[in-house]
């Protein structure tokens, strides 16, 4: 069995089908002319996360979400909804935040002459009013305002003027996510890392698993990438379904675990020895001693089938976000267009973890992958944004986890080549369809060809 592709429709007449086909050539990865016209009938047409709920508790609470030139300050309003304005003061046009987060009592004021605004985003105080000797029309000089939702814990924005409704956008996925009960989750890091790539270099890598048995040698152990299932979503959303505890099925299956699946198992309890002969049997063991571990420490699988309590999901949502699901530990990862240059952007890696409600019970931590996450969801503090650049990663002060890390140690030199003459067009077999299915999508956004229901 290979990669299983099925385009999914959302139950609407809209086809999961793209109407139109991407050419992957040096222009789409690097030139300036696409660039901008992503801008203009992406950046500015599709729905984007912006951030976390969980941020934007109280009112005050604001978060600030960069995107190509633009800035976008979304902030928890004293009526309980959410506000979103472009991050723009209306005297002179300086940013009103400069913070990616932070708290406001019941007003933002800017920093360079004082205006303030509600917390809704419309005029309230000019120094020196009397001043301007022709007046300050309070309702035109408000911040303008920007699309705003929240769906399953993560915040939307979009800036189009009558964007496609975002649940329309959305469709069955907001369903299948729910589940996961985002919403519950603990940011438990945050990290930005300046990537000499495009945004869509990032997004095909983590699009595809064709790469893995190459830089991602330590996979074969404990996924099955081979034979993940993938779903192609209209908009250009996918899914991909990948089996965890269970070995690569291009080599024999060995008579003992693994190392990793070693280490699985005794995180979860369970003794590697009793699956001598039987590592086929890891997987079903696995889930069952979750829910078993998950019932004594207050972890709820119960709205999960056995395939989400043991895999790996990823969902990228259109235009560029990669979700990787699991219920207990949750990644976005967020390429994001550099301002001016086609050949940058900005990849973000948020971790949303599900807290623990039992303290003292050291099993509990076993459920959470990532050791610095869990420290951080001991501590019960929000841990502040990490910004580095690739170097840093490359060098190995800094780490987004080893696999991203090989990932990272490769998307400039695939940069590299798709701005180089020696390159013509990128050739994608079966197993890199959504990658096609993105590129494709993309192309009909760029078209202004977006079906609505
Ligand atoms: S630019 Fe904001 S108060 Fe002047
Ligand atoms: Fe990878």
């Amino acid at each position: 069995m290979w990669q299983e592709n099925r385009f999914v429709a959302f139950g609407s007449d809209v086809s999961p089908q793209p109407a139109h086909r991407a050419t992957l050539n040096r222009e789409h990865y690097s030139g300036r002319a696409t660039m901008q016209k992503e801008f203009d009938t992406v950046w500015t047409k599709a729905w984007l996360i912006a951030g976390i709920e969980r941020d934007l508790e109280e009112p005050g609470d604001f978060i600030t979400f960069d995107i190509a030139q633009e800035s976008i300050l979304i902030t928890r309003t004293e009526e309980g909804g959410l506000s979103a304005v472009y991050n723009v003061c209306q005297h002179r046009g300086n940013r009103l935040h400069i913070e990616t987060s932070g708290s406001v009592a019941r007003r933002h004021t800017c920093p360079y002459h004082g205006w303030s605004y509600a917390l809704d985003g419309s005029l309230l105080h000019v120094p020196d009013r009397e001043r301007f000797s022709k007046g300050v029309d309070c309702a035109a000089r408000s911040l303008k305002p920007v699309n705003v939702g929240a769906r399953n814990g993560l915040v939307w924005i979009n800036l189009a003027v009558n964007p496609l409704p975002l649940d329309d956008f959305l469709g069955s996925l907001v369903g299948e996510l729910t589940p996961y009960r985002l919403e519950e989750m603990h940011v438990v890091r945050e990290q930005t890392c300046e990537l000499d790539a495009n945004w869509k270099t990032v997004i095909d890598n983590f699009a595809e698993v064709y790469h893995v048995d190459f830089i991602h040698s330590q996979h074969a152990s404990f996924v099955n990438c081979r034979d993940a299932r993938v779903d192609l979503f209209p908009y250009g959303h996918t899914v991909f379904r990948v089996d965890g505890y269970v070995v690569n099925p291009r080599y024999p299956v060995p008579d003992e675990p693994p190392p990793i699946l070693s280490g699985a198992l005794e995180a979860l309890g369970l003794d590697p020895r009793d699956f001598h002969g039987r590592v086929n049997d890891i997987r079903r063991a696995a889930q069952a001693r979750k829910r078993e571990l998950g019932r004594r420490v207050g972890f709820d699988y119960s709205a999960l089938t056995d395939d989400q309590v043991s895999d790996i999901w990823q969902y990228n949502l259109f235009p560029n976000v990669i979700m990787t699901v699991k219920p207990e530990e949750v990644w976005i990862m967020r390429p994001r267009p550099h301002p001016t240059d086609p050949q940058k952007c900005f990849f973000d890696k948020i971790t949303l973890a599900m807290p623990i409600r039992q303290s003292g019970d050291d099993t509990s931590l076993v459920l959470i992958g990532d050791p610095e996450a869990a420290k951080a969801m001991q501590s019960g503090r929000r841990p502040e944004r990490e910004v580095f650049m690739q170097a840093d990663v490359t060098s190995g002060s800094v780490s987004m986890t080893e696999t991203v890390d090989q990932d990272i140690f490769y998307l400039p030199y695939m940069q590299a080549g798709m701005n180089s003459a020696g390159f013509d067009t990128a050739v994608l077999s079966d197993d890199e369809n959504r990658i096609r299915h993105f590129h494709d999508w993309l192309s009909t956004w760029m078209a202004d060809r977006v079906p609505r229901p």
